[in-house]
C-alpha cells in the first residue's frame, strides 16, 4: 500500500476508491458536528469496510477528555444509530482517541505534535494526516497558523486541512482568510467543505448534463425561461441561535450552498473529468454572475424571519422568541433574490434562489422551466400554456421529474401536462450516502473535485455583496418581513417573481 497521499490530480472519480492509512484530526470534537455528522460518517466508511486498518481518529478540543471519555461520549450521543451494529462500533471504537487541545496555544500543538507521532507509529498511518477544522470560523485562520508553525503542514504529499463552512463572512475577509490559510498551505492541501455537494443528486447533475446527449443542446437562454433553485427546510433555528444571529440565511445557506447548485447547472462542460477542470468551469460562471439588479439591490432580493405558528397540539415560537435570539433580531431566516448570469449561454435568463427555515417542507430541487411553444395549435395550450419542466430533486426522495404534454384521450385535440419520473431509491433500490460520507472520504481520498476552491469562494462572496453592504449600510432598504411559521416565506417573495410574470413552484 503507497505510504503517501495520492495525487489529487490523477485521482478522478471514477478511480477505486481505497482510503490510504492516516490519521484524522477532528478539532472542534466537542461540537455538534462531530457526534451529529462526522463520526457517523466515519462509521459508515467504517461498515463499508473502505477505512483502512491503519487508521486512527483523533478528536481535538478544549475539554480535558481522556480517549474512554471521548469514546464513552461518542457511545452515548450515537447510541440509536449503532443499536443495530454494535460488534461493529466497539471494533470502530479502536480508531478513536482524544487529545485536550486549544489551537491558540502553542504548548497544546507541541504536544498533540508529540501525541501524533506516537499514534502513527502504533496505527501504521505512515505519517499521512487530514486536520479536520470543525472550530468556530473566527478561528480557522489562526488555526491554519498553529498547525504551520507546529510543521505539521509541511508536506503537501502527506498533510492536508479541510475548513467547515462559512469561509469568511464576506468578500473582503474572505479573501484575507484565503491569504493566511494559503500562506500555511498549499491550495492543493486545502479543502473548503460545502455538504451539498456531497448529494449524489447535486453530483448527478454533472452526469445528467454530461453523460446524455439530450440535455446539453437544450440547456440553454434559447430554450430556458428561468431557473428556481430552493432549499427550504422546516426545522427553525433549534440550539444555534448564537451562530445564526451572526450569519442569517444569506451567509448559512445562499452564499454558499444554493451557490454551488446554481454553479453546477449553470457551468460550461469541462474539458476533462479532473478536479481542475471542473472547478476552473465552476469559478468561471461564478465569476460571470451577478444580482439581476446591482445599482438597486432591494429590488431583486427579499428578506423575511419567521413568526409564530403551528397549531394547538404543536404551537411553533416565532424567530425572536427563541432562546439565544434577541428579541428585536433582524437575521434574516429567509431570504430570496435573483441572479444573471453575463455569458453566452444564459444572458436574459433569470435564476431564482430561495432559502427559509420553518417552511411547510423540507426540500431541495432545482427546476428548469422551459420556454413557451412558439405557437398554440391546440385549444388547451391557448388557454393554459404550460411550459415543460425538468424538476431536480436533491433531497428528499432524490431524483428527476420531466413534465411535458401529451393528448388529452378522446375525440378533441387537448393537451395535458404529464411527468416522467426518475427516482433514486425505486432505480437504485438503496438509500445514498450522506453528503458527509462521500466528502470525509474524497478528503482523505485526496480528490478535490467537491471541494470549493478559493477562486469560487471568493466569486460566492463578491455576487452577494451589494446586498451585504446594504443589509450593513441601509438595512432599511432591504426590510425583514415576517412570515408564518410553516407558511412559503413572505408574500414579497411572490411579488417579486410575479413582476417578471414568474411564480415559485409550490412543491
Ligand atoms: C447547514 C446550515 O450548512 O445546512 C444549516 O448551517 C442547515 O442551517 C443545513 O440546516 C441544511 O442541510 P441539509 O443537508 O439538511 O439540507
Amino acid at each position: 500500500m503507497s505510504s503517501s497521499i495520492s495525487n489529487p490530480l490523477r485521482v478522478g472519480l471514477r478511480q477505486e476508491r481505497v482510503i490510504s492509512p492516516q490519521c484524522l484530526i477532528i478539532f472542534g470534537a466537542s461540537g455538534d458536528l462531530t457526534h451529529r455528522k462526522l463520526i457517523p460518517a466515519l462509521f459508515e466508511l467504517f461498515l463499508q469496510r473502505r477505512i483502512p486498518s491503519e487508521f486512527a481518529i483523533i478528536g481535538c478540543a478544549r475539554r480535558p477528555w481522556s480517549d474512554e471519555e471521548f469514546k464513552n461520549k461518542m457511545s452515548i450521543k450515537l447510541a440509536d444509530r449503532i443499536v443495530r451494529n454494535e460488534k461493529e462500533w466497539d471494533k470502530f471504537l479502536d480508531y478513536l482517541f482524544y487529545e485536550p487541545v486549544d489551537l491558540q496555544k502553542e504548548i497544546d500543538v507541541e504536544r498533540l505534535s508529540k501525541r501524533l507521532i506516537l499514534i502513527d507509529k502504533q496505527q501504521a498511518t505512515h505519517g499521512n494526516k487530514t486536520f479536520y477544522l470543525s472550530v468556530a470560523p473566527d478561528y480557522y485562520g489562526s488555526g491554519c497558523k498553529s498547525l504551520k508553525k507546529a510543521g505539521l503542514l509541511d508536506d503537501p504529499t502527506k498533510s492536508r486541512v479541510v475548513i467547515e463552512k462559512p469561509f469568511g463572512r464576506d468578500y473582503s475577509s474572505a479573501r484575507k482568510l484565503n491569504r493566511i490559510v494559503q500562506s500555511c498551505a498549499d491550495e492543493s492541501q486545502i479543502y473548503r467543505i460545502d455538504h451539498y455537494l456531497g448529494k449524489e443528486t447535486v453530483q448527478n447533475i454533472l452526469v445528467l448534463r454530461f453523460a446524455n446527449t439530450i440535455f446539453e443542446p437544450i440547456w440553454n437562454r434559447n430554450y430556458i425561461s428561468n431557473i428556481q433553485i430552493t432549499s427550504s427546510e422546516t426545522v427553525g433555528v433549534e440550539d444555534r441561535a448564537g451562530y445564526y444571529e451572526t450569519s442569517g440565511a444569506l451567509r448559512d445557506m445562499l452564499q454558499n450552498h444554493l451557490t454551488q447548485m446554481l454553479a453546477v447547472i449553470a457551468m460550461e462542460p469541462p474539458g476533462r473529468f479532473d478536479p481542475e477542470a471542473i472547478r476552473n468551469e465552476k469559478a468561471k460562471v461564478l465569476q460571470a454572475s451577478k444580482l439581476a439588479n446591482e445599482v438597486e439591490p432591494w429590488e431583486c432580493c427579499i428578506r423575511g424571519q419567521y413568526g409564530s405558528g403551528g397549531n394547538e397540539t404543536k404551537p411553533l415560537r416565532g424567530y425572536r422568541e427563541e432562546p439565544g435570539v434577541d428579541p428585536n433580531s433582524t437575521t434574516e431566516t429567509y431570504i430570496a433574490t435573483k441572479v444573471l448570469i453575463d455569458n453566452w449561454r444564459w444572458q436574459g435568463v433569470p435564476f431564482y434562489l430561495r432559502t427559509g427555515k420553518r417552511l411547510p417542507k423540507r426540500l431541495g430541487e432545482i427546476v428548469l422551466t422551459f420556454k413557451d411553444v412558439p405557437v398554440h395549435l391546440f385549444e388547451s395550450t391557448i388557454i393554459n400554456p404550460t411550459q415543460n419542466q425538468l424538476i431536480i430533486r436533491i433531497q428528499p426522495n432524490e431524483g428527476a421529474t420531466f413534465k411535458f404534454e401529451v393528448k388529452s384521450p378522446g375525440s378533441g385535440m387537448n393537451s395535458r401536462p404529464v411527468e416522467m419520473e426518475f427516482s433514486y431509491d425505486e432505480s437504485f433500490g438503496e438509500p445514498s450516502d450522506e453528503g458527509y460520507v462521500r466528502l470525509l472520504a474524497d478528503s482523505m481520498l485526496g480528490d478535490p473535485t467537491l471541494f470549493t476552491r478559493s477562486d469560487e469562494v471568493e466569486a460566492a462572496w463578491k455576487l452577494y455583496t451589494p446586498l451585504i453592504e446594504l443589509m450593513e449600510n441601509a438595512p432599511w432598504k432591504l426590510p425583514i418581513h415576517k412570515y408564518e411559521s410553516i407558511t412559503w416565506g413572505p408574500s414579497e417573495s411572490d411579488q417579486m417573481l410575479s413582476k417578471d410574470n414568474i411564480f415559485w413552484r409550490r412543491p
